[in-house]
C-alpha cells in the first residue's frame, strides 16, 4: 500500500525534467506531495507534470534556467499561487562542464558556479518570506511543522581531476548546506545535502568514440564518460553498479520525510557504498 507520507506538502524541485529530479518529483507526487517541476527545457517539464497528473497527483511546471535573474521569484510565485506554500526545495538542476585548469575558461567556470551554487542560494533566499510566515502562523496556531531542504552535491565535492569548477560548486553547496541548517533551524527547516557517485542518467551514458552534446542555455556541452571510464567506476563501486535514478531520488526522500525530523545539517553519500566526500 502507497503510504501519503507527504500528503498536501508543496515541493519544488529544479532540473526535474530528466534524470535524477524527473524521479524525485515523481516520488514525492506518488505520496501526496504538490510538485513544483522545474527544468530548462519546457517540453520534458510538461511531460513530467502530465505523468504526474496521469498517475493522479498534483504538479505544476516552471520551465526556465535557474540562472535566470528573475528565476528565483518566479519559482516561488509558481509554488504560492497555485498551492499556497512551500514545504520541500530540492535543488537538483545542474550538468557538467569539464575541463582541466589551464583549460578552463572564466565562461566556463562562472557558467558552473551559477548554475550548482549561485542559483540554490537565490532560490532559498526567495523562499524565506513564505517560510518564515508559515513557521510563524504555525508557532501562533501551536502547530508544530518541519520544512525541508534538500541540496543536491558529488562525490566530485572531494576533488576530481577535470572538474574544477563543477568540485568547487559541489563542495560549496555543502557548506551552503550547513550554514542554512543553523540559520533555519529556529524555523523547523531541515536542510541536508545529497552527494551522488555514479548515476545513471543523459550526463553519465556511456559513450564511445562519438562525441554528444546536449544544449545548455544556448551552448553544446558534451555529456556521457567512455565505457572503460565506465567499467573502472564500477570496479571502484562496493555494490559494483551504478545507480538508477529511482535510487538516487530514495535519498532525497529519506530526507524529506517526518522520520528525518531530528536531522539536518548533514551529507548523505549516495554511492553504492563509495565512502565519504
Ligand atoms: N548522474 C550522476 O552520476 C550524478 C552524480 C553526482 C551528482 N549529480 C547531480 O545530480 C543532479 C541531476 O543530474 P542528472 O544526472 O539527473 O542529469 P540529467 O542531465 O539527467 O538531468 C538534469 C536536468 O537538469 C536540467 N538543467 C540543467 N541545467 C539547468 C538549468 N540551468 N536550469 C534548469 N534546469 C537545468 C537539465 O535540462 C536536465 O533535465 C545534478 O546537479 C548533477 O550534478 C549527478
Amino acid at each position: 500500500m502507497q503510504m501519503n507520507t507527504l500528503a498536501g506538502k508543496v515541493a519544488l524541485v529544479t532540473g526535474s525534467g530528466r534524470g535524477i529530479g524527473r524521479s524525485v518529483g515523481l516520488k514525492l507526487a506518488s505520496v501526496g506531495a504538490h510538485v513544483v517541476v522545474n527544468d530548462l527545457d519546457e517540453e520534458p517539464a510538461r511531460a513530467v507534470v502530465a505523468e504526474i497528473r496521469e498517475a493522479g497527483g498534483m504538479a505544476a511546471a516552471c520551465a526556465g534556467s535557474v540562472t535566470d535573474d528573475d528565476f528565483a521569484e518566479r519559482f516561488v510565485r509558481t509554488a504560492v499561487e497555485n498551492y499556497g506554500g512551500i514545504d520541500v526545495i530540492i535543488n537538483n538542476a545542474g550538468y557538467t562542464w569539464d575541463n582541466v585548469i589551464q583549460k578552463m575558461s572564466d565562461e566556463q567556470w562562472h557558467a558552473i558556479i551559477d548554475c550548482h551554487l549561485t542559483a540554490p542560494f537565490r532560490i532559498l533566499r526567495a523562499a524565506y518570506p513564505v517560510i518564515k510566515e508559515a513557521a510563524t502562523a504555525d508557532a501562533a496556531a501551536g502547530r508544530s511543522v518541519n520544512r525541508k531542504i534538500v541540496n543536491i552535491s558529488s562525490v566530485s565535492a572531494g576533488g576530481n581531476p577535470g572538474q574544477i569548477n563543477y568540485s568547487a560548486a559541489k563542495a560549496s553547496v555543502i557548506g551552503l548546506t550547513k550554514t542554512l541548517a543553523k540559520e533555519w533551524g529556529r524555523l523547523k527547516v531541515n536542510v541536508n545535502a545529497v552527494a551522488y557517485g555514479h548515476i545513471e542518467t543523459r550526463l553519465t551514458q556511456p559513450v564511445d568514440g562519438e562525441v554528444k552534446t546536449v544544449n545548455i542555455e544556448g551552448r553544446e556541452i558534451r555529456v556521457g564518460i567512455s565505457s572503460q571510464i565506465v567499467e573502472q567506476s564500477k570496479s571502484m563501486i562496493p555494490l559494483g553498479r551504478p545507480g538508477t535514478p529511482d535510487e538516487a531520488a530514495g535519498a532525497v526522500y529519506m530526507f524529506c520525510i517526518p522520520e528525518s525530523d531530528y536531522v539536518s545539517g548533514q551529507l548523505l553519500v549516495c554511492g553504492g557504498g563509495i565512502g565519504s566526500v
